[in-house]
């Protein structure tokens, strides 16, 4: 690949990765870089249509992808790129006249509970003492402090709700894992199908470039880091 991919080197050298999401825009340019990465031992690229696969509103393939995982040693980098904006049927919602109980269910399945069950099935397979990182693809627009557009109910809700989520797993995570590191990231406007549908594609950061700074905030952020909010140049967002 052409990519110039940032070495890892917080990590342990042959360390272990795992992307969750790996067929999107964004999983897919994190699955690259890794694999570009010398300071790596290998990367699993996980979705609907890997092997095993997983999809993260059916708890039982989380379940079974970590154990597969686990039974071959511990993750040191998880990175969760999932997420949902909309698809056939829906939208994001401009008005409070648009707002439909299926679309906050499906969005909030997606976008807050699935990733807390990739936590819940994935945090035992960080390792014990040694940085390790469990990192969360949420979006600025997830921000309450920062909300002065509105609409995107759906969206905007159920990243609110990871961002909570990503907070609470980072205190009870620390307890057995102090080195861990939680992390709910905003990758900027990426040009990739989720934000296909809204502005010109020409205008956003290229899916390579966006996973190539998010993996700098990463390599950057040690334990005092864990539970925060960050965007794609390491600031931190308000919630
Ligand atoms: N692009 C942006 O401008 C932007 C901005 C802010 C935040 N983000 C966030 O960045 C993350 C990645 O987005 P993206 O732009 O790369 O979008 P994308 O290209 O549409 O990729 C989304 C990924 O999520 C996967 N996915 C969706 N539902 C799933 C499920 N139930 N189980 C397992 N995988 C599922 C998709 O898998 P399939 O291939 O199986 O559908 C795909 O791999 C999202 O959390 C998004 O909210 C993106």
């Amino acid at each position: 690949m052409a990519h110039t991919a940032p070495s890892m080197t917080s990590l342990p050298s042959g360390y272990r990765a795992v992307v969750v999401g790996a067929s999107g825009g964004l999983g897919r340019a994190f699955v690259e870089l890794l694999e570009a990465d010398a300071h790596c031992g290998g990367v699993t690229g996980l979705g609907r249509n890997s092997v095993p696969s997983l999809d993260v509103t059916d708890e039982p393939s989380i379940a079974a992808a970590a154990a597969v995982l686990k039974a071959s040693g511990p993750v040191d980098l998880l990175v969760d790129a999932t997420g949902v904006l909309h698809d056939n049927s829906m939208l994001p919602e401009k008005t409070l006249d648009s707002v439909r109980p299926t679309a906050l269910v499906w969005s909030f399945a997606n976008n807050a509970i699935g990733p807390l069950l990739l936590a819940k099935h994935f945090h035992s397979a960080l390792p014990r003492r040694g940085k390790s990182v469990f990192a969360t693809l949420s979006a600025r627009v997830g921000s309450i402090a920062d909300n002065r557009l509105g609409g995107w109910y759906a969206y905007r809700m159920s990243k609110a709700a990871l961002n909570m989520a990503l907070r609470t797993a980072a205190v009870e995570i620390a307890r057995k894992r102090p080195d861990a590191v939680c992390l709910a990231l905003h990758p900027g406007t990426v040009a990739t199908p989720l934000s296909a549908p809204f502005g010109d594609d020409g205008a956003k950061t290229r899916p390579e470039e966006a996973a190539r700074r998010l993996l700098a905030v990463i390599d950057g952020c040690d334990a005092s880091r864990t539970g925060s909010f960050l965007a794609y140049d390491g600031t931190e967002i308000p919630w």
